[in-house]
């Protein structure tokens, strides 16, 4: 029985040795994971570790990029987007479907109302907000943008507005 007793101290030595390396695992693993998301995730929703990621200038660029401008020409400084550009960047997200309530892309019917009130009242609901639509739809545009998308809109619901000129001074000098 001693004999046995002693065999099995042997063993249970060794088992203690692998349940100690199989617990260290257990404990280092979840944590390095764990701590690689805290990692991940404050990186994503702090401004100061945006702000710190100079060796992510991509990912900083992306982040203060302007909401809704998903296109060929956002890192040209100031190449006014076309109706279409700024229709797909920001307007598609609810005038598409006619998301709350919106007049809806190519309905007549919804738009000719709208369109009877005239293309400047259209461009001030457009730039400053309208009940449920927000400032420029979201998004973040010079004048002449927005008023591009307003007519690109209004025209696929029946107007005949004509392009504005991109000849007025644009308010943003940057
Ligand atoms: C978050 C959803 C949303 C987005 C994004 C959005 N709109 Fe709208 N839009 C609306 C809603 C809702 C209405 C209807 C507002 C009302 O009459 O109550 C509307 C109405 C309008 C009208 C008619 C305004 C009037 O006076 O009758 C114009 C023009 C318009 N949107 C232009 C735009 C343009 C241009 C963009 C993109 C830059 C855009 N919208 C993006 C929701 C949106």
């Amino acid at each position: 029985m001693s004999n046995n007793a002693h065999a099995a101290d042997a063993g249970s030595d060794a088992q203690f040795g692998r349940s100690l390396r199989v617990g260290l695992f257990a404990i280092v693993v979840p944590v390095a994971v764990i701590a690689g998301l805290v990692g991940y995730v404050v990186s994503h929703t702090s401004p100061a570790a945006a702000l710190n990621a100079t060796s992510m200038p991509a990912a900083v660029a992306q982040r203060i990029e302007k909401v809704g401008t998903v296109t060929v020409q956002d890192n040209t400084p100031h190449v006014a987007r076309t109706g279409e550009e700024v229709f797909k960047g920001s307007c598609t997200a609810c005038h598409t479907a006619g998301a709350l309530g919106s007049p809806k892309f190519g309905d007549a019917a919804a738009w000719a109302p709208r369109i009877a009130t005239g293309y400047a009242a259209l461009l001030q609901s457009a730039l400053k907000g309208k009940n449920s639509m927000p400032a420029q739809g979201g998004g973040v545009y010079d004048e002449i943008e927005v008023g591009r998308a307003v007519v690109y809109m209004a025209n696929a619901g029946g107007a005949k507005f004509a392009e504005p000129k991109a000849a007025a001074p644009v308010a943003s000098s940057k």
